[in-house]
This record gives C-alpha cells, sequence and structure tokens, in this order.
C-alpha cells in the first residue's frame, strides 16, 4: 500500500493498493472514532462493491446503512443531495458519525457536498471505483451538484478525511468510462511531469493496468502538490484545467451527452497545444506526442464542432473572470503555464 499525504488545510491521506477495498473497516477505525457509518452510492457500483465494503465495516465494529442512488451525472442534482439529506437525518446520522462515498466523481462530488453542508458539516471517507474519482475528484476537497443551467454550480471546498483508492475496482469498467480517466492521467503528465507521460505513452488502453498504481500515485502526487499550494483554486490550481476551457465547451455544445467528459478534455487539450504550437509556444514534437498518446487511448483529437463554434461558449467557463481568461498552455511535455488575457485575445490566439 502507497501512502500520499494531501497537505490541505485539513491533512489526510491517498492511500493506493490493490484490494483495500476488503480493509476498508480497519483503515477507516484509524481516522474516525465513530462506529456509525452512513454510505453513499449509485446502483451499479452498490451490486458489484457494497457487499465487500460493509462485510469490512461490520468487521471492524461498524453499524452501516446505505442509501443507493441512480448511477449517472444526472443524478448530481438537487433532488438527489435532498433524499440523501433525509435519509441522514431519518438514520440519525449525527456530527460525531461518518459518510462514505463509495462510486465514482458523481458519487464523491455529491456525497462531498452533502457531508459539507449536512448538519453545517460532517466527516467524510473517499472510497473512488473510477479512474476519475482516484486520480482526480476524490483528491483536492471540489465537492458540487449541477444545477439545470450548468455543471458544478453549487458546491463547497470540504477535504475528506481519507481516500482510499483499490486499483481493483477498475477491473469491472467498461473500456470507455477508462479511457476517460486517462484523459486525465495525460493531462497530468503535459502540465508537470515528463516522467508520467512517457509512462503513460508506453502503455496503451490495451495494457495500462500493468502500471496503473503507478500512474495513480503519481496523478495524485501531482494534485496533492498543487492542492497544498493553492488549496481554494486561486493561481496554480488552474493549471488542473488543461484542455477544460475548450472541454467544457465541446460538453456544452453537445449538451453534455455527444462527448464524455475525458472525451472532451482530450480534444481540448489537442485544440489548445495546436494554437500554441501555431504561436511558437509550443514545438511540433510536444503536439505530435500528445496526439499519439491520445489516440492511443482512443480519445478523440477533434469533434465535430469548429473552434469558431467552441470558443464563445469559452466566456461562460469557471475559469473565466469578467472579460479575461486563465488560458493554460504548456509550452513542453512537464511544462505548463497560466496565461491570463482578455477574451478577445483568447479568440484570436485560438483562430490563428
Ligand atoms: P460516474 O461517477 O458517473 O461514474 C461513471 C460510471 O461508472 C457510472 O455509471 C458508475 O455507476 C460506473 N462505475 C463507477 N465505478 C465503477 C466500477 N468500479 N465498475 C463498474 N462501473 C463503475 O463518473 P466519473 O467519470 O467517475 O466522474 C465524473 C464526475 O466527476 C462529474 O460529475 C465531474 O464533474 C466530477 N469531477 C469532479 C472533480 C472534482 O475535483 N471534484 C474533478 C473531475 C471531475
Ligand atoms: N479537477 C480540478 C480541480 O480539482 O481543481
Amino acid at each position: 500500500m502507497k501512502k500520499i499525504a494531501v497537505k490541505a488545510s485539513k491533512p489526510y491521506e491517498v492511500l493506493v493498493g490493490k484490494g483495500l477495498i476488503s480493509r476498508c473497516g480497519e483503515l477507516i477505525s484509524e481516522v474516525t472514532k465513530t462506529k456509525y457509518a452512513a454510505i453513499i452510492t449509485d446502483d451499479i457500483v452498490d451490486s458489484i462493491y457494497s457487499k465487500d465494503v460493509i462485510s469490512s465495516l461490520e468487521e471492524d465494529g461498524f453499524k452501516t446503512v446505505r442509501f443507493v442512488f441512480k448511477n449517472g451525472e444526472t443524478s448530481k442534482c438537487s433532488d438527489t443531495l435532498n433524499r440523501i439529506y433525509n435519509f441522514l437525518a431519518e438514520n440519525n446520522i449525527t456530527r460525531s458519525d461518518c459518510v462514505i462515498a463509495l462510486g465514482g466523481g458523481v458519487t464523491g462530488d455529491i456525497t462531498g457536498y452533502a457531508a459539507a453542508t449536512y448538519l453545517r458539516g460532517i466527516s467524510f471517507i473517499q472510497i473512488p471505483t473510477t479512474l476519475l474519482a482516484q486520480i482526480d475528484s476524490s483528491v483536492g476537497g471540489k465537492t458540487a451538484i449541477n444545477l439545470s443551467c450548468g455543471k458544478n454550480l453549487v458546491g463547497a471546498f470540504k477535504q475528506p478525511e481519507l481516500v482510499i483508492c483499490d486499483p481493483l475496482t477498475l477491473k469491472t469498467l467498461s473500456p470507455e468510462i477508462v479511457s476517460d480517466g486517462m484523459a486525465e492521467a495525460i493531462k497530468y503528465g503535459m502540465i508537470r511531469s515528463r516522467e508520467l507521460f512517457d509512462i503513460i505513452a508506453s502503455h496503451s488502453i490495451d495494457n495500462y493496468f500493468d502500471v496503473i498504481d503507478d500512474i495513480i500515485c503519481r496523478c495524485v502526487s501531482i494534485k496533492s502538490e498543487i492542492v497544498a499550494n493553492d488549496e481554494f483554486d486561486k493561481g496554480e490550481r488552474m493549471l488542473l484545467n488543461f484542455g477544460h476551457t475548450i472541454g467544457h465547451a465541446i460538453e456544452n455544445y453537445f449538451n453534455y451527452t455527444g462527448y464524455t467528459h475525458g472525451s472532451a478534455v482530450a480534444a481540448g487539450m489537442h485544440a489548445i497545444t495546436e494554437q500554441a504550437v501555431k504561436h511558437s509556444d509550443c514545438s511540433e514534437n510536444c503536439l505530435k506526442a500528445l496526439d499519439e498518446v491520445i489516440t492511443s487511448y482512443k480519445l478523440p483529437l477533434v469533434t465535430e464542432a469548429s473552434l469558431d463554434e467552441l470558443v464563445p461558449l469559452c466566456s461562460n467557463d469557471k475559469k473565466c473572470e469578467s472579460t479575461s481568461i486563465n488560458a493554460i498552455i504548456c509550452s513542453d511535455i512537464g511544462t505548463s503555464s497560466i496565461r491570463k488575457m482578455p477574451f478577445s485575445e483568447f479568440k484570436k490566439y485560438m483562430e490563428a
């Protein structure tokens, strides 16, 4: 088992190791005094993993209750959140008890937000079961729900007590969902680590599992370092948005149904890097390496929407500040910077 410390305002550890799910009772006991936990999970994850999680918790003396919602992004909404609040209240979950998010980023985000707000805040533990959740959403404390007019518009920063990543859970994911998460792993390599990029690039969607523990640990270490420096997203943390400005525009353009988040981010990383090459901010070799790795994980370089159609949608991005935008540009693999520019300049940058 590997341990990665996240030095946020409230420090905690991310544990990474195959088989950890069946030891979760013992691991959670080390970070909380309570023996009463509410598990929040979706129907798919419930059918595969709840049994092992509950039996490990019970072995360690926990009493558990479990709330199951329908899987998918549309459940990350105020209706599910209200049902979670009522479930916690009806089951007498108090401020000294804890909530466990068992599932992907949807489960982690909504459970984290419920934990941030129920009784003005109770402890929560993340057991992420998708690659995206293990390397990104479970770490760093961003929690949220969607509104009908946009994603993640209501949320809070709420750090978990512990994150337990069991890479074996990735074995039950479809290859598409693995690819989706791999887009974020490629992003970490691009913004911070050529070594990580090379490990990902020397594998593919067919054999990534051979090096999965290493990939997860490297991604989490990068995220934890960035979060320690800028927990509340005022500066360096924006680097994590590489590929996301155009990516969010793609998701928006296709009504959040045409392209998955990871596919949109992959096309977004390609788009901004292609423009960076045209402006001599990045070498052609870097773009070529990025394109090769995106393709080898069966992610798209482009979508049917043109940049002319996508760029105007970028002004809705949360990383925009009124008339300016924080563009994330990689000058090389592993080297990135935040370039704040007026939106008009960003438009020109993307037009070149
Ligand atoms: P998800 O939680 O919807 O999971 C994707 C699908 O995989 C679901 O159908 C789920 O039931 C299924 N699943 C989960 N684990 C499984 C397993 N081990 N085996 C089989 N099926 C499994 O989606 P996601 O891609 O994990 O997360 C996307 C969400 O994360 C979005 O809402 C996004 O906004 C959020 N996010 C948050 C942050 C953050 O910092 N908080 C960062 C990135 C993304
Ligand atoms: N996923 C981006 C962030 O945590 O800031």
